[in-house]
C-alpha cells in the first residue's frame, strides 16, 4: 500500500517536471541522444526496423529519437500518467505513427518475453522500490542478441551529500514539492535545471550502485559486450571526479546472449 502511494508520488513528480519542457528544450533533449551515441561510437543505423522499448520514458525524448532513427515499432512505458500523455502528444505532433506510450511499471512490463530488439531504461529503476526486479524485467522482454542501454545512479561522492541528501532529509521534508517548484520557477531556474535537481530532492526512492554491482547483474543475466559509456558531466576516471561524484552516472550498453 505504502509502495503504491510512493509510486504515485513519483509519477506526479515527474509528470510535473516533464510537462514543463517547452518544444525547444524537448528538441535539445532529443538531439542529445544522437550526439552522445555518436560520441560513444554506437552505430545509429543499427536502429532501422528494430522493435524498441523505452522503459520509464518520461516526456518521450528517447521514444521520439528512436522513431526518428527508423525503428519499426517504439513503445514507451511510464508510471506517470502526465508523462505518458506528454510523450504521446509529442509523438502525435511529430507524426511518428510507429510510436506509442502507455502507463505501466517497469516492475511488471506488459510485454511478452523476448519481444524487443532494443530496450533503453535511463534513470528509472533506482526510483522504484525494487530496482533489481526492474532490471530482471528489462532482461526478460529483450530478445537474445538484443541490446540494452541502461543507467543508474552511482554510489558515493560529496555531491550526493551536499546537493541532495542534506536537503532531501531536512528542508524538503518541510517545504512541499509544489511550493519549491514554484519558488525555483519564480527565481528563473529553467525547466531542464529544475528537473535535474528537484527530482532527486523529492522522489521517494533514490538508490545508488557501484559499477561492480551493475556488472555483476549484467553478467549473471547472461549479458556480454558490456560497455560503460561516459556521461560528460562526471569523468569517473579522474580522482577529483571520484571525490565529488563517487561512482558517477553508471550507464552501460550490453548485448543479451
Ligand atoms: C529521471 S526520469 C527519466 C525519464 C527518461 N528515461 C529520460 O531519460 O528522459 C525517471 C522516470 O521514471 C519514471 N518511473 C519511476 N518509477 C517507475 C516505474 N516503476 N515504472 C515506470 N516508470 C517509472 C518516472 O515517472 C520518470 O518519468
Amino acid at each position: 500500500m505504502r509502495e503504491i502511494k510512493e509510486q504515485k508520488e513519483t509519477g506526479t513528480l515527474y509528470g510535473t517536471l516533464f510537462t514543463n519542457y517547452d518544444s525547444a528544450l524537448f528538441e535539445d533533449s532529443v538531439e542529445l541522444f544522437f550526439e552522445r551515441h555518436k560520441k560513444w561510437g554506437i552505430d545509429l543505423d543499427w536502429f532501422k526496423d528494430k522493435v524498441c522499448l523505452d522503459a520509464g520514458c518520461g516526456g518521450g525524448r528517447f521514444v521520439v529519437a528512436l522513431s526518428r532513427l527508423g525503428a519499426r515499432e517504439v513503445k514507451g512505458i511510464d508510471i506517470s500518467e502526465e508523462a505518458v500523455s506528454a510523450a504521446n502528444k509529442r509523438v502525435r505532433e511529430r507524426n511518428l505513427s510507429q510510436a506509442e506510450a502507455t502507463v505501466a511499471s517497469v516492475l511488471a512490463i506488459p510485454y511478452p518475453d523476448n519481444y524487443f530488439d532494443y530496450v533503453v531504461c535511463s534513470g528509472v529503476i533506482h526510483h522504484t522500490p525494487d530496482p533489481y526486479k526492474g532490471f530482471q524485467e528489462l532482461a526478460r522482454v529483450l530478445k537474445p542478441n538484443g541490446k540494452l542501454f541502461f543507467s543508474v545512479y552511482g554510489a558515493g561522492g560529496l555531491a550526493w551529500f551536499l546537493q541532495v541528501d542534506i536537503w532531501r532529509f531536512s528542508i524538503c521534508k518541510i517545504v512541499p514539492f509544489s511550493i519549491m517548484e514554484k519558488i525555483w520557477k519564480f527565481v528563473g531556474v529553467p525547466a531542464n535545471k529544475r528537473y535535474n535537481y528537484l527530482d532527486n530532492l523529492y522522489v521517494p526512492y533514490c538508490f545508488r550502485y557501484t559499477e561492480h554491482e551493475i556488472r555483476r547483474w549484467l553478467t549473471q543475466a547472461q549479458f556480454h559486450n558490456l560497455k560503460r559509456v561516459k556521461f560528460e558531466r562526471y569523468d569517473y576516471e579522474k580522482v577529483s571526479s571520484r571525490i565529488l561524484y563517487g561512482e558517477g552516472w553508471i550507464q552501460f550498453y550490453a548485448d543479451k546472449k
